[in-house]
């Protein structure tokens, strides 16, 4: 059987995550585990009218095939929101339309990587991108984060020696960490990056949920020329529509166009029109503020209950905004033995393995604040306390 397979799919493992939420099935246990977006908020009512009004204003046209590029209204909506919330000028032929920015993440694999090419991504990184860059062959180098954001001195070692074709980075909130780049760290990343040919990927889905302090400048505004910037309407509206989108320059634009006539020829036209509506007709700010209020409360519990129960030693870090934070355990932990013990205590998490590219086991965690009530918080992380006691009372692995 295995001969039926590209080498491109059997280098790339399953995804480990799917493999824990089969034990969320169970209504007992607590999820920390899952990356999903909080269903309570979904702006359903709101959706149904936008869905009702494009049908009754659309004509049969809302059900025909449509442009490669996407729906210019909403390109155009894009763009302008840039303008206004980060000052940042975007021109709408340089937004290519995404079946979620994870597509977008696809979609410049498949453009710009051979065999073997050499991509520089944080340490831990997002899983999805990994995954994607895998199916193509990348070659990784891992460059190590602090709680300012990727470290310059490797980075810096990491651009000399590797000739790497792309940098991804997820610079506000990052999925799995929570850590952002400080305004220092972003120029001093741009610095390292000036005397090489690499693409930076500014890969950037929670940059609207911030909970505390100001939204520092972007890496497509300080280098937009080798800047390719990816969003998506996942965290602030809803996923189920898998609409997201791509900030790139010409040449490298309409070789993505290329790539996605290959894909899907065009994102789900039907959904664009119906998140327009919706985006004409709401508040999104307003939303994203209802967004900011629970999440924020729940990042908050989820600290005051880490700082009551965690035993000392254990690390963690403070994310402004996002869906996530991480935990390190003390060093000669392993996180994916907290998991067996966690997994008796009913509460889940997600081990740090995964979001790194060495294959090793880590002493790190990814726990997700956005789905679990604040109630549900303090109780999940009472028992991830007795997990992480039972793992140091047994000491270190062999
Ligand atoms: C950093 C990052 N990039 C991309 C994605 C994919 O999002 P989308 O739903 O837009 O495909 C996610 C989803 O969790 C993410 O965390």
């Amino acid at each position: 059987m295995q001969e039926l397979f590209s080498d491109r799919i059997s280098d790339v493992p399953p995804s480990f995550i799917r493999e824990i939420l089969k034990v969320t099935q169970d209504p007992t246990v607590i999820s920390f585990a899952g990356g999903l977006p909080s269903a309570a908020l979904f702006p359903t009512k709101a959706i149904q009218a936008a869905t009702q009004k494009v049908f009754e204003t659309g004509g049969n046209e809302i059900l025909q095939y449509s442009t490669t590029e996407g729906y210019g209204p909403l390109r155009e909506y894009i763009a302008t929101r840039y303008r206004d919330k980060m000052g940042l000028e975007v021109n709408p032929d340089n937004i290519l339309i995404t079946n979620g920015s994870q597509q977008g993440l696809d979609l410049l694999g498949k453009a710009l990587l051979n065999e073997g090419d050499e991509v520089i991504i944080e340490a831990p990184g997002y899983l999805g991108a990994i995954q994607a860059f895998s199916i193509y062959r990348a070659r990784f180098h891992a460059v190590p984060m602090d709680d300012a954001g990727m470290q310059v001195t490797p980075l810096q070692s990491t651009l000399a020696t590797a000739r790497a074709k792309l940098m991804y980075t997820v610079p506000n909130f990052q999925n799995p960490s929570g850590i952002s780049y400080t305004n220092a760290r972003r120029r001093e990343v741009v610095e390292a990056m000036q005397d090489s040919r690499t693409l930076l990927i500014e890969d950037d889905p929670y940059g609207d949920i911030r909970f505390e302090g100001t939204r520092p400048d972007s890496f497509a505004s300080m280098m937009p020329e080798r800047t390719i910037l990816l969003g998506s309407f996942s965290k602030t509206v809803v996923p189920s529509f898998r609409l997201g989108w791509i900030v790139a320059p010409d040449s490298i634009l309409e070789k993505l166009v290329i790539a996605k006539q290959a894909s899907d020829l065009h994102t789900n036209y039907f959904s664009q029109r119906v998140l327009y509506q919706y985006l004409c007709d709401n508040d999104l700010d307003a939303h994203i503020e209802n967004i900011i209020d629970k999440y924020g409360r729940q990042r908050d519990t989820m600290l005051e209950a880490i700082g009551r129960e965690f035993p000392d030693g254990i690390e963690t870090t403070h994310p402004d905004g996002g869906m996530f934070l991480w935990v390190r355990l003390p060093e000669g932990y392993a996180a994916r033995d907290l998991l067996q013990k966690a997994i008796k205590d009913k509460v889940v998490f997600v081990p740090g393995d995964p979001f790194y590219v060495d294959g090793l086991a880590h002493n790190s965690l990814r726990l997700s604040f956005s789905t679990v009530d604040e109630a549900t918080i303090a109780e999940g992380i009472k028992r991830l306390a007795l997990a992480i006691r039972e793992l140091l009372q047994e000491g270190r692995a062999a």
